[in-house]
């Protein structure tokens, strides 16, 4: 989604600017902006595209150069075209105050009336420009102290969510940075701040951070910084330590950072499973959720929620839960649960699942359960990140920063954590010492089993650039394999454009079995599992009708190969792990699909990393 970058210090602000855009790039945009003041003058500077655009027109302007504050911003469009006239940042009237915004202002068309009535002209067609004008009533019109006094009268006067950053040029060394429901974070350097919605923007200046909380402000100048409420009252804030370096966010060699994500997916989750298998006393350690364990393994009732990705991980989570914990769990999508009057009675608990932890329907989501009684726990990537800190206690991923907009070590990482989860609650409800120990040891495979997958990746391209060209791809498996076959299908659409459907193997012949044709590629995730003979059979329904399977097998397996055009073999694990390595080719073929297809891999079409808005 959007992005802010804001910087006051002693250095040129527009390289740090401009840094920070193309570090937040990954979130998804269509336009970006940047406002530098310079001698008591507002100078702002706007662009549709690509970042490297907004860099261009810059080039050769040694003036907005030589400034020391700024503020600047990608923007994803939600109110009006991705056009220079509605790109951020916004400026009031007089072009003494310039706001760039994240997040939606919901009564912005009564709150433009009411502005228009008084006077004021509005030249862009978004939500975000009302609050230029607000502040400059509040600030030129009713005669308010200061600029920060001013965005606190106008955010009182706003329904919505926001991530703001305000300068203005009767103040010219302050940034007012303001957050309600959409991220904000300061970077707190040597003289100098940095304010971003993401912290990727500011990891390479400084990893000491305040995270704004919501309703909070900040007001900075390169003296110092002062958090306050929007009812002024101050506010004493800790900073903290950001996990991730630089290296993260860098592409290290690799073409994408998807490839990149998908490869390191090892390391990950050795990272992910790190002092969590005590082998010697033989236990799961769970540090985020030791407080609350004695009420957790009370739960009568699981509900997980999350979007895309992380529902998918829930899809496996619910079969984790009940299979190795025996609690009976439900999935719900977090944009359904928030609108349909969940039941929560005593004893539930909910689980919301999210790589960013910003993510807006899983967030409001996580509300309504909390308002509704539920114990709320996460399963969070972001340290930090809103969801992270309005749960009772969770789990971190650890597994460094995803920026491919294509989930993917966040995805096996969710899995795993999941996993680890519920072998907690299974040991101390009913499970045995040797079948944790069981479940411990296969999980300590898992790392190297995944990275043999992956050096797989050439012979998956080989089969990716063999059927890049059909337009419509299935994806089957059973239990387990299920959500990986889902998982597999929005791989393949969101990155490759490929229409793709991922189902129940034996749904197909309740209807989707129409759909195949001679050539028509039909995955099948087909473990040496339970169901394992079924899937031949769905195979042979398949073949029948002149379909081209793709089979995920287990390793050894050497019947599949008479029923496969082409098969991956992945290491065997058991059923619950399984598709922690299932799930790997999968990336890969919808990876090199879409490079095959000449696919815009880590920054596909209409899709932004982090979905801030609902
Ligand atoms: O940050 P989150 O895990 O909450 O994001 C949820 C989804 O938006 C995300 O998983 C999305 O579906 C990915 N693009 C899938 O690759």
């Amino acid at each position: 989604m959007c992005g802010i970058v804001g910087y006051v210090g002693r250095k040129c602000a527009q390289p740090i600017l401009l840094e920070g855009l193309k570090r937040l790039e990954y979130r998804g945009y269509d336009s970006s902006g940047l406002a530098v003041i310079h001698h008591g003058q507002l100078l702002v500077h706007k662009c549709p595209g690509r970042i490297s655009v907004l860099c261009d027109h810059l080039a050769d302007d040694a003036v907005t150069a030589s400034c020391q504050i700024g503020i600047a911003h990608t923007r994803w469009a939600t109110h009006g075209a991705p056009t220079e006239e509605n790109a951020h940042p916004h400026s009031d009237c007089k072009n003494r105050i310039a706001i760039v915004h994240n997040g939606i202002i919901e009564n912005y068309s009564a709150l433009k009336q009411l502005l228009i009535e008084k006077g004021h002209h509005f030249s862009s067609q978004t939500d975000s420009e009302v609050l230029a004008h607000l502040i400059e009533e509040f600030y030129y019109n009713n005669g308010t102290k200061s600029i920060e006094q001013a965005v606190q009268l106008a955010l009182r006067e706003v329904t919505g969510t926001y991530g703001l950053a305000v300068l203005c040029v009767d103040e010219p060394g302050k940034i007012v940075a303001a957050r309600k429901g959409s991220p904000l974070i300061v970077g707190v350097g040597a003289d100098e701040y940095i304010v971003a919605s993401d912290a990727s923007a500011i990891v390479e200046h400084t990893t000491n951070v305040v995270y704004l909380n919501d309703g909070e402000l900040a007001v900075l100048n390169s003296d110092g910084m002062r958090t306050l409420t929007l009812d002024n009252v101050p506010v004493t804030k800790q900073v903290q330590q950001i996990e991730w370096s630089l290296e993260q966010i860098a592409l290290n060699g690799f073409e994408h950072f998807m490839l990149k994500e998908i490869c390191e997916q090892g390391e990950a989750i050795r990272n992910c499973l790190r002092g969590r298998l005590d082998k010697r006393e033989n236990r799961i350690q769970l540090g985020g959720i030791a407080a609350i364990s004695r009420e957790l393994v009370k739960t009568r009732r699981l509900i997980l929620t999350g979007c895309g990705t992380a529902w998918h991980a829930g899809l496996i989570g619910e079969y984790l839960f009940e299979d190795l914990a025996r609690i009976p769990t439900e999935v719900e999508y977090a944009s359904e649960f928030r609108y349909r009057n969940p039941i929560i009675d005593d004893g539930t608990t909910v689980i919301a699942i999210s790589q960013s932890g910003e993510t807006a329907d899983t967030l409001a989501a996580l509300r309504e359960a909390r308002q509704k009684g539920a114990l709320a726990l996460g399963v969070v990537n972001a340290v930090g990140s809103t969801i992270a800190r309005e749960t009772d206690a969770g789990v971190y991923l650890h597994v460094g920063p995803e920026i491919g907009v294509a989930s993917t070590k966040a995805f096996t990482a969710q899995v795993v954590v999941l996993a680890l989860m519920s072998l907690y609650l299974g040991r101390r409800r009913f499970m045995s010492e040797t079948m944790l120990q069981h479940y411990i040891d296969a999980l300590e495979r898992i790392p190297e089993q995944m990275e043999r997958v992956i050096q797989q990746s050439a012979a998956v391209k080989m089969v990716a650039d063999q059927y890049a060209d059909c337009d419509n791809w299935l994806l089957l498996g059973r239990g387990y394999n299920y959500p990986v076959a889902l998982e597999g299908a929005l791989k393949l659409k969101e990155i490759s454009y490929i229409h793709s459907e991922g189902l129940p193997a034996a749904e197909m012949k309740h209807g989707p079995i129409a759909l195949i044709h001679p050539g028509m590629p039909v995955v099948f995730i087909a473990s040496r599992c339970s169901t394992y003979d079924k899937i031949l059979g769905n195979i042979q329904e398949v073949k029948a009708r002149g379909g081209t399977v793709i089979a995920v097998a287990t390793e050894g397996d050497t019947e599949i190969g008479k029923f496969a055009e082409h098969v991956f073999y992945v290491p065997d694990a058991p059923a619950p792990l399984q598709p922690l390595l299932n799930v790997v080719p999968l990336q890969l073929l919808a990876y090199h699909a879409a490079v095959a297809r000449g696919c815009n891999v880590d920054k596909p079409r209409n899709l932004a990393k982090s979905v801030t808005v609902e």
